[in-house]
């Protein structure tokens, strides 16, 4: 009998920690129980993955929330999927397509034209390590998506957002920005040699100046932005990846994973704390990992950056020519 109790205690030990450690890494739950009854919030690429969770989870508390996505169908299906789990009717679906400037000018005027008001924006939606593919308007994919689809949103419905104030902005970055560095010479990699996790982190880092840049112009607007890092969650983003079909990864990397990945519903926390947190208020063009504060990487932090992004993307998608709306860079608070 004696002879069971050294390697059952081991195998304790390393269940025990085991679960101790995925608990650490997949971080808490929003602390915060705040209520959103009569906000109404849209949260883009919510058909799957974070989004929908971030959505149920705004459902839940009360929201009127507007799912934006690409597929209407999937769409649909996801807004039927959160009013049945949550009992909440005002869960709807809307076409809102990243890859398309023509589509985002399109679903930001029927919301201008439709909404009484925009509390919370929750910029999700992505696009990871795709084929070297461009959008409508001749982007790369995820510089297109992940960063130009947003900022050129997020612009058009700042004086609904203002309005609606106080109100927050919610940039749904990565820990992958740390790896990704702004080429001004070639933002849409006309030039170079196509490198799919590059152009992903030059992306997420785009989001994280976005913020910087945009924090800083709304100052005392009464709407914040903020970024965050949900943790790596088991959701489709590598869809494009191939470890997702493949057995052999399914089989030697599904432990660690299990280990290391949160749920969707526990990656979609991060989103909803910045998003209803009392404590929250006020703050703005901060970085979060998780539900805590934290540095980004040093060019993230670069305000030079981050104002020569926000003219080359404002000029790319348009916005000073044909929108008169975009906040000027002029006169505003260093
Ligand atoms: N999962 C992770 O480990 C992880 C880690 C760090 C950061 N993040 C970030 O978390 C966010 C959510 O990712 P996820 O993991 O939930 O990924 P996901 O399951 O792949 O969901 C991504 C969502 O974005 C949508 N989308 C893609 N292209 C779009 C377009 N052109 N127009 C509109 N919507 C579009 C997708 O729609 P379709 O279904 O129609 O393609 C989907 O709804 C992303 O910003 C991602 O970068 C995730």
């Amino acid at each position: 009998m004696s002879r069971y109790v050294l390697p059952v205690s081991v195998l304790g030990t390393v269940v025990g920690g085991a679960v101790l450690l995925k608990d650490y890494v997949a971080g808490g739950a929003c602390p915060s129980k705040a209520t959103i009854h009569g906000k109404t919030v849209i949260v883009t690429g919510a058909n799957t993955g974070i989004g929908k969770q971030t959505a149920l989870e705004l459902a839940k508390r009360g929201g009127n929330i507007i799912l934006a996505c690409r597929d209407m169908e999937k769409c649909e299906a996801a807004a039927k999927d959160i009013r049945r789990e949550t009992l909440n009717h005002h869960v709807n679906a809307r076409h809102l397509d990243l890859a398309s400037l023509k589509s985002i000018r399109e679903f930001a005027a029927k919301i201008i034209a439709e909404e009484e008001r925009v509390d919370i924006l929750v910029n999700n939606a992505a696009v990871m390590r795709c084929p070297h593919w461009t959008t409508e308007d001749g982007f790369e994919m995820q510089f297109g998506v992940n960063h130009l689809g947003h900022f050129l949103l997020t612009n058009l419905l700042l004086d609904k957002l203002k309005a609606s104030a106080p109100s927050r902005i919610i940039n749904v970055s990565s820990l992958a920005h740390v790896a990704g560095h702004i080429d001004f010479d070639d933002l849409n990699w006309r030039e170079r040699k196509y490198n799919t996790k590059a152009a992903y982190c030059q992306s997420k880092l785009a989001v994280v100046l976005f913020t910087r840049e945009l924090s800083r112009r709304l100052h005392g607007s009464g709407v914040t932005v903020n970024a965050l890092h949900p943790g790596v969650a088991r959701t489709e983003l590598g869809r494009h990846t191939g470890m997702h079909s493949s057995a052999f990864s399914s089989f030697t990397l599904g432990p660690i994973f299990w280990l290391l990945v949160k749920s969707p519903q526990l990656a979609a926390q991060p989103s909803t704390y910045l998003a209803v947190a009392e404590e929250l208020e006020g703050v703005s063009g901060k970085y979060f990992d998780g539900l805590k504060e934290k540095a980004p990487a040093p060019e993230a932090e670069d305000d030079e950056v981050a104002q020569r992004l926000w003219a080359e993307s404002a000029r790319l998608v348009g916005l000073e020519v044909s929108h008169g709306s975009s906040v000027k860079a002029q006169s505003l608070p260093r």
